[in-house]
């Protein structure tokens, strides 16, 4: 808009022309990319916008002006001209710069008037969360880091939209979005954005169309005993009262109680009844601890709430007919519950136990009686309770590189959700052990041997292909160049596996190896159970690398197998990524014009 200027404002300006020769439009340098200097017919208001859409990049001089609003042509965003504010979400507000008029001389301050990049950027992903778009949330996401915002508080604000605008609470969403900023430190830096760019557009998705929660409060001048307060909550889980079991859990963060002692109380309302909805929820559970891991507990009244309606309303195994016929599973677990507690006491003098293939042979066997019993026999020998969740963890990442491709392509996901799940109560119990937990163990090792049919025939392990790992390449680069080829194509998910267990067999550093797994999955268009596996296998790789190196690589062997048999995809995502890094370098999408 138009000012009179003094003599000192002059320095730095740029000259436009004389104001009675002004056209209705016209371009002068400056700014990032040019400046449009707007006089509309009729007006004798002066404008000046940046020239270039802030959607895709379309020249704003070749828009037009109707009614004060500036429509860009190329999808037909709308600007008010005055203070560059857009009315088209999808797009962002224009910059404005400043018009000056000396002695009927018409300048303009080449200077952006909005200089508050980040706060900008964090409230256009905010936006972009509201409306689900996806080019808006990668073009910010690409902003922040680019001015050097940390990645927590991106994820901070994508959880916390995550957990408050679904009634229905956590879902995949919030759970690909924890994932991701796991794995942040193990990605290239492209991929660090991308990774947090998917997280947001699967949490958004969530989120689209449906209603928010309404936060309830914690009971008013409370003072109860933790203990209270747990058998509180899984009493009112127990009855599918979401609600109760809600105020609850904010009465103990209320009261201050611990990472730890929530992750108890959540878990162990969430191992009462077997293996709750395929194993999804004690994820979840796990995976709202992580996030606080990654954001900060002050949020923790944000975030655990969007669990209990989760954990109420989840289907419970044992209503399954596969947990109650022809084995009934679950009286099969129950003389080891009845003694739970001793179990868990008493185990864990033998703090150096590792599992001997022995035991990883019959946990992948198909006697649910030996299981249970081996089980229990190694907690009762000495084994603690982590090593054994980190024996059946393992176990089941074997069922994943065992898997045969002549299954049903949906069985994937069987034998991915024993192993997210199983990771589930390894991480927990890492974080919060205790006896209740423990029976989420016996649970998973329940849905292992369930799966076991999936493994019938078991497709060969890659060191069990001499012949074919001979003719692969050796050199590292020459390997990783293979694998990236080799996701180009369908279904190749024993060359996948065997130049895995070759790039590592050989000696190769395992961190470019992860990186390059984490790009070929956030290339593709991924579906929720593929960043699970991905992120739960460099975990367990990561764990088991220094002390039981064959078995480390053995999971990195099942991760490039599961992204191998789920690419290549349309890449959509990526598409829009790359425009918005286009965008940031300020490259012209549109070459056509001018
Ligand atoms: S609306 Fe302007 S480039 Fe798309």
């Amino acid at each position: 808009m138009t000012s009179v200027a003094t003599a000192s404002t002059l320095e730095g300006l740029v000259q436009v022309g004389p104001r009675d020769g002004l056209g209705e439009v016209t371009v002068v340098s400056g700014g990032r990319h040019g400046i449009a200097v707007f006089k509309p017919a009729g007006s004798d208001e002066i404008y000046a916008v940046d020239n270039r859409c802030p959607h895709l990049g379309f020249p704003l001089h070749r828009g037009s002006v109707c009614d004060g609003i500036l429509t860009c042509h190329w999808h037909h965003a709308r600007f008010d001209l005055r203070s560059g504010g857009t009315f088209d979400q999808f797009a962002d507000d224009v910059q404005t710069y400043e018009v000056i008029v000396r002695d009927d001389i018409i300048y303009v301050d080449p200077r952006p008037r909005r200089n508050d990049r980040v706060e900008h950027a964090q409230a256009r992903l905010r936006d972009g969360l509201e409306q689900s778009i996806s080019l808006v949330l990668a073009k910010n996401v690409l902003a922040l880091l680019e001015a050097g915002a940390p990645a927590a508080g991106i994820l901070e604000i994508g959880g916390r939209f995550g957990a408050r605008y679904r009634e229905s609470g956590w879902r995949s969403g919030l759970t690909i979005l924890t994932a991701m900023g796991n794995v942040l430190p193990s990605l290239g830096p492209d991929d660090r954005m991308l990774a947090l760019y998917h997280g947001l557009v699967h949490v958004a998705r969530d989120s689209a169309g449906q209603p928010p929660r309404h936060p309830l409060d914690p009971l008013p001048n409370a003072a109860i005993p933790a203990s209270r307060l747990k058998t509180w909550f899984r009493q009112f889980i127990e009855v599918r009262d979401s609600d109760g079991a809600e105020r609850v859990l904010l009465t103990a963060i209320e009261q201050g109680a611990s990472p730890a002692d929530l992750a108890d109380l959540l878990a162990s309302a969430a191992t009462d009844h077997a293996f709750l909805d395929g194993g999804h929820t004690l994820d979840f559970v796990n995976k709202a601890c992580e996030l606080l891991d990654l954001i900060g507990c002050r949020h923790a009244a944000t975030i655990l709430p969007s669990l209990t309606p989760v954990i109420a309303r989840s289907t419970r195994s044992e209503e399954l007919n596969s947990w109650r016929r022809p084995v009934d599973l679950v009286a099969l677990l129950d003389p080891a519950f009845n003694r739970v507690d001793s179990l868990f006491a008493n185990a864990g003098g033998n703090p150096d136990w590792r599992a001997p293939d022995e035991l990883v042979a019959t946990l992948l066997g198909d006697d649910p009686t030996a299981i249970v019993a081996a089980l229990t026999a190694a907690l009762e020998t000495g084994a603690p309770p982590v090593a054994v969740s980190q024996a059946l963890v393992y176990a089941a990442a074997l069922r994943v590189a065992h898997f045969h491709t002549s299954n049903e392509f949906s069985d994937w996901i069987t034998v991915l959700h024993t192993f997210t799940y199983l990771n589930a109560t390894h991480q927990l119990m890492r974080r919060a052990p205790s006896a209740e937990l423990l029976r989420g163990v016996y649970h998973g090792a329940m849905s292992l041997y369930l799966d076991r049919f999936l493994n019938v025939p078991p497709a060969r392990l890659p060191e069990q292909r001499q012949a074919a790992l001979d003719a692969l390449p050796a050199g590292a680069d020459d390997l990783l160049a293979h694998l990236d080829d080799t996701l180009d194509r369908e279904q190749q998910v024993e060359l996948a596996g065997q130049l895995t267990w070759r790039y590592l067999a050989l000696g190769h550093d395992p961190n470019p190896l992860i990186a390059a797994l984490g790009h070929l999955l956030l290339r593709e268009d991924g579906e929720f159970h593929s960043y699970q596996m991905f992120e739960a296998g460099v975990a367990l790789h990561r764990e088991l690398a220094p002390v039981a190196p064959e078995r480390a690589n053995r999971v990195l062997v099942a991760v490039a197998r599961y992204l191998a048999g789920h690419a290549p995809t349309s890449r959509a995502m990526l598409q829009t990524a790359r425009t918005a890094r286009r965008l940031a370098r300020g490259e012209d999408l549109f070459d056509a014009i001018d």
